[in-house]
């Protein structure tokens, strides 16, 4: 995804490809996770050279952008009733003829001197957009932005429980229009040096916040002494944020067990140095793989992985009775927090998917406290802003375990910075 794609001008020549790429898009059974496809397009059609990529990537991440408001015009252009509390986003898209739908974002642009030739009725159109009132033009607004009404009382939710001011909300939506920077992490003891290769190679800092640094684009990182030395590694400034919130010191045992590819138990693994351990397991062995090689990588042999299911109490027996100091859940969970960089996430979220999360961050909870010392941390994290997946499990995990008390839940990441949109609860095992 690029900054605010709208194409400057339209496809012209391009038109024919940008439709027929449409009309494979829309062929899938979801929308696919967009970059990856659109990297296997282009692999399919070697003709097209760096520029085209960049317009056809624009244009298709535009096109998942404002897919709501598309779906809208078009029922309205058809006087069809739309019930978005039924009506999947994706399905409604599928239904609409490419030429139609680019049509759309052509007349919403006022460029109708630059509508595709396929397009038979473009004056019909122009008249309905016309004809809209201020009462319409209220509801198309924020569908431009993919808010859905579903999803905008799951963000009244969010507004409430967090206390958003209206500035913080206007600023939170601001951040959604654009990818968020690339996010560093230094390592302790190496930061000058880091800096320094940092900067010498271009890649100057356009934030810092202590470990955290932010720069413009990642095209040359792997290849300086500060990656090859393992002076840094790659982590949203949100995600620090939570491992901030672990509060790990020298020496302390950690367990994470939702590791994944390593980005917090690495962190961990060097905030509790030499002489502590960290425990990264996950269901995933190739996920944890690569958590091996990154170690390597950064130096750091207090981590062990260990593939395992954490719902299940038979896998998890023998780690009862172990007294970790703290235990990391980071649940998987609808992502919502990281639609900045995958915008076409939001389209795969529906009512059952969130409902086998929740059920799934509920079995995570209710199976990691046997493990725990007695005045240990359970630190509870997700990618995600919806309260459903947050603040409610939290709860419903705390009515179940009356040892447990609540220290601190909270956002992280955006608003408060140009990052993933993250949540953070620590609890304290009494
Ligand atoms: C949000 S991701 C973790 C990201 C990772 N902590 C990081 O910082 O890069 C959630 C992880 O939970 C893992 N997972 C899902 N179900 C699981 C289960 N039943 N037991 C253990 N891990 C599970 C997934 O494989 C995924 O890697």
């Amino acid at each position: 995804m690029s900054e605010r794609p709208k194409p400057q001008a339209w496809p012209g020549y391009r038109w024919p490809h940008l439709i027929n790429l449409t009309d494979r898009l829309v062929r899938e059974d979801r929308w696919p996770q967009t970059d990856r496809w659109l990297a296997l397009q282009f692999r399919e059609h070697k003709a097209f050279g760096r520029k085209d990529r960049r317009f056809y990537s624009d244009a298709i991440f535009r096109l998942c952008r404002e897919a709501a408001a598309l779906v809208w015009l078009q029922a309205r252009f058809k006087d069809e009733v739309l019930d978005w509390q039924r009506d999947a986003v994706w399905a409604r898209l599928q239904t609409i003829p490419p030429a139609e739908l680019w049509s759309w974002l052509v007349l919403l642009d006022g460029a109708d001197d630059q509508l595709p030739r396929e397009l038979t009725d473009a004056a019909e159109r122009r008249r309905c957009l016309d004809a809209l009132s201020d009462d319409e033009q209220a509801q198309l607004n924020p569908l431009r932005q993919g808010w859905v009404p579903p999803l905008k009382a799951r963000l009244e939710r969010r507004i409430q429980t967090s206390d958003w001011s209206a500035d913080t909300l206007h600023h939170w939506q601001q951040l959604q229009q654009r990818r968020p920077p690339l996010w560093l992490r230094l390592v302790p003891g190496h930061e000058r040096e880091a800096l320094e290769s940092l900067t010498g190679n271009g890649l100057t800092p356009i934030e810092q916040d202590g470990l955290a640094v932010a720069i413009d684009g990642d095209s040359r990182l792997t290849d300086i002494d500060a990656w090859r030395n393992g002076w840094l590694d790659i982590q949203d400034r949100g995600s620090q944020r939570i491992v901030e919130a672990v509060n790990a010191r020298p020496g302390e045992r950690i367990w994470d067990l939702c590791a994944g590819a390593g980005g917090k138990a690495l962190a961990l693994a060097s905030l509790v140095g030499p002489d502590g351990h960290i425990l990264a397991t996950d269901i995933r062995d190739h996920a944890l793989d690569k958590t091996v090689q990154r170690a390597k990588r950064l130096g750091l042999p207090q981590l062990e992985t260990r593939t395992l299911d954490a719902t299940d109490p038979e896998q998890i027996h023998p780690l009862n009775g172990l007294d970790f100091d703290a235990i990391l859940i980071d649940a998987p969970c609808t992502a919502s927090g990281t639609w900045r960089r995958s915008p076409d996430a939001r389209w795969r979220l529906d009512e059952d998917s969130l409902r086998a999360f929740t059920d799934l961050q509920d079995r995570l909870l209710a199976q990691a406290t046997g493990a725990l010392a007695p005045g240990g941390r359970l630190v509870y994290a997700t990618c995600s802003w919806l309260v459903e997946e947050n603040e409610d499990r939290v709860s419903a995990f705390l009515a179940q375990h009356s040892d447990f008390k609540l220290v601190s839940q909270r956002i992280v990441g955006a608003p408060e910075d140009d990052a993933d949109t993250l949540f953070v609860a620590v609890m304290n095992r009494r």
